[in-house]
């Protein structure tokens, strides 16, 4: 949701909180602010916009020279939950002495309550946000010890955080916090850093520390001090990124998102690597840590996730239901945290996350366990706190998604749900001859990615076609159902065209009176059991004055199509990887026709950590 970064050590600070920041501007990027320790003095500046803006404006506000001399210092780019975009809204936040500074990322759910407390000693607050309240908070119990005063006012918050904060009279020393929001250490030569995801710390260090929930740290140059509210030491383990910094780099493409598309033969075989037993037709997923007796018992499969994860869910569950015979379904994580689920010790609940730190999909895990049922994470983020809290699970391995719409994560997910339904199907009822077939299809998935790939131009050349538009229709049956929602999300999200995904066989109970001549419908009609009936709902449109663009198998009818995409002929459960990049291809173009912000787009955040 908003990305914060902290150093303390013996170079500039500038330029690697500004670095740190860019890292972190797909996490939230409506303004950004930082915050240097001078001497016994704390500057700050602030900007509304991108980190850029607030580059501009350290620029024209601090010398080179004094800039050189800053060698601590916490910044923040934003995604606003409490008050617009506004200077006076942006990180950091101080106290009222002004001489305490404090960056946030989550929602302090009882604000009002400090806030009117506070107002009633005399604070005159000067934003509308909720992180003011809490470094006020800080700054009335501070007594010359930052950790004790932090702990202190985070004894009285409800809700999410993770935080960075430094006091004038406490040169060199950043106390870091965390609860519910993530935060990632980076123990460097000489100097210590803190940021809300490894990405921002890959340029500077590989020896990183994953701070839990109520942890709290201090940070000096050569020091990291962990501790819990009441001050008792805790042990963390230094771990070894495994991220490259080349990783977070675009790689000559124009935007992220185009190179995350494209990264997906090689993504996805990641996600493959290792997990085919091409012997048994069966799937090797170690990090599921059941026996074939708790695979054998487990009655129900339940997935939960949001956005892109949930469709992949969908997916899932038609996956599951087929090849394992397993009744399956998919419920929103922040419905099911809320709605009391109806849930046991002999369900399966998957949590699906690209960023792992979704803060639905965190609670729903943490709803499931309380109800005793299994919990697994299908997560991409290795060291993210669904990763962690589930304690099992299968790693996408897709490499760090930095493009807000999320593309190669969606793909990495539905094949490893492929895999984990191969599993249990062959653990069940799935024959080895079926098992072998699936498996070798799942494992031509590079191949068949490959193949949408090389339609790049023609894609783009239908691009065109729905580019003037201002409202869209993605219809599809069966597993291809949640990958035309998938592909009316992304077109939505980064081009802004009201996109409507429906069941292709849904459209004439109502949304159908919303066509008029020439309004673009994207017919997903592969070799299947009902790509006759999909066909006849594409003939409904056009004779509505519809323009039909149709994704046909190779060998399939286009008669009824205005355009047509090509993709591969294959089962119709593998067919969504290749069908979904199809359509991410196609939005990618529509929305660079419109020469929209493609990798952040308006409103938008990577990572959705509050409710
Ligand atoms: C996908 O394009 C969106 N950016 C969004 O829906 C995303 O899938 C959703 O917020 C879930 O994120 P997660 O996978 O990190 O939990």
């Amino acid at each position: 949701m908003c990305g914060i970064i902290g150093y303390v050590g013996r170079a500039s600070a500038t330029p690697v909180l500004l670095g740190g920041l860019r890292r972190l501007e797909y996490r939230g990027y409506d303004s950004a602010g930082m915050a240097l320790q001078e001497g016994s003095e704390l500057l700050v500046a602030r900007a509304v916009g991108k980190v850029a803006k607030l580059s501009e404006k350290i620029d024209l506000t601090w010398s080179e020279e004094l800039q050189g001399r800053c060698t601590v210092g916490i910044a923040h780019t934003r995604w606003a939950t409490h008050g617009a975009p506004t200077e006076a809204n942006a990180h950091p936040h101080r106290d009222a002495s002004q001489r305490i500074c404090l960056v946030h990322n989550g929602i302090i759910e009882n604000y009002r309550n400090i806030r009117q407390k506070l107002e009633a000693k005399g604070h005159v607050f000067v934003s509308e946000t909720d992180t003011e309240a809490l470094s006020r908070l800080v700054g009335e119990f501070y007594k010359g010890d930052l950790r004790q005063a932090v702990t202190r006012a985070l004894r009285q918050v409800e809700g999410a955080y993770g935080i960075a904060v430094m006091a004038a009279d406490e040169p060199g020393v950043i106390v870091a916090a965390r609860k519910g929001s993530p935060l990632v250490i980076g123990v460097g030569e000489g100097e210590c850093l803190v940021a809300s995801d490894a990405s921002a710390l890959v340029a500077h260090t590989r020896r990183v520390i994953y701070l839990n929930d109520g942890d709290i740290a201090l940070l000096k140059a050569d020091s990291v001090q962990i501790t819990d509210i009441d001050h008792a030491p805790i042990e963390r383990d230094v771990a070894d990124l495994e991220l490259e910094a080349a990783a977070v780099e675009k790689g000559g493409f124009e935007h992220f998102m185009l190179k995350e598309i494209h990264e997906q033969p090689e993504s996805v075989r990641n996600a493959l690597r290792g997990r085919i037993d091409a012997q048994q037709g069966t799937a090797v997923l170690s990090g599921m840590g059941t026996s074939p007796r708790e695979l054998a018992e487990i009655r129900r499969i339940v997935m939960v996730g949001c956005g892109t994860s949930l469709h992949a869910g969908m997916v899932g569950e038609f996956a599951f239901e087929e090849l394992a015979t397993i009744s399956s379904e998919v419920q929103q994580a922040a419905e099911f945290r809320y709605r009391n689920p109806i849930v046991d010790a002999h369900d399966l609940v998957i949590a699906i996350s690209q960023s792992g730190e979704t803060a639905d999909t965190l609670a729903a895990v943490r709803e499931a366990k309380e109800k005793g049922t299994m919990v697994m994470g299908l997560v991409n983020v290795v060291g993210s706190t669904i990763a962690r809290e589930t304690g099992r699970g299968v790693y996408l391995h897709a490499g760090p998604e930095i493009s807000v719409a999320s593309t190669k994560a969606f793909t990495g997910q539905v094949a490893v749900l492929l895999l984990m339904a191969l599993k249990l199907g062959r653990s069940r009822h799935l024959s080895a001859e079926r098992g072998l077939a699936i498996a070798q299809q799942i494992q031509s998935l590079p191949e068949l990615i490959e193949a949408v790939l090389a339609q790049n131009d023609a894609i783009a050349q239908v691009a065109a076609v729905i580019a003037p538009h201002e409202h869209a229709f993605f219809l599809g049956r069966g597993p291809m159902h949640p990958v035309a929602l998938e592909g009316a999300l992304k077109l939505k999200e980064i081009s802004y065209i009201h996109a409507e995904g429906y069941h292709a066989a849904e459209l004439k109970h109502g949304p159908i009176a919303l066509l008029t001549p020439g309004t673009p419908v994207v017919v997903i009609a592969n070799q299947s059991p009902v790509v006759d009936k999909v066909l006849s709902n594409a003939e409904e449109c056009r004779a509505r004055g519809a323009q039909v663009i149709a994704l046909v198998s190779q060998t399939g009818s286009a008669a009824v199509a205005d355009q047509v995409i090509r993709i591969p002929d294959c089962d119709p459960l593998v067919a969504t990887i290749p069908a979904a990049v199809a359509l991410q291809l196609l939005a990618y173009h529509v929305a660079r026709l419109r020469g929209c912000a493609i990798d952040q787009p308006r409103n938008l955040a990577k990572s959705v950590t509050v409710e």
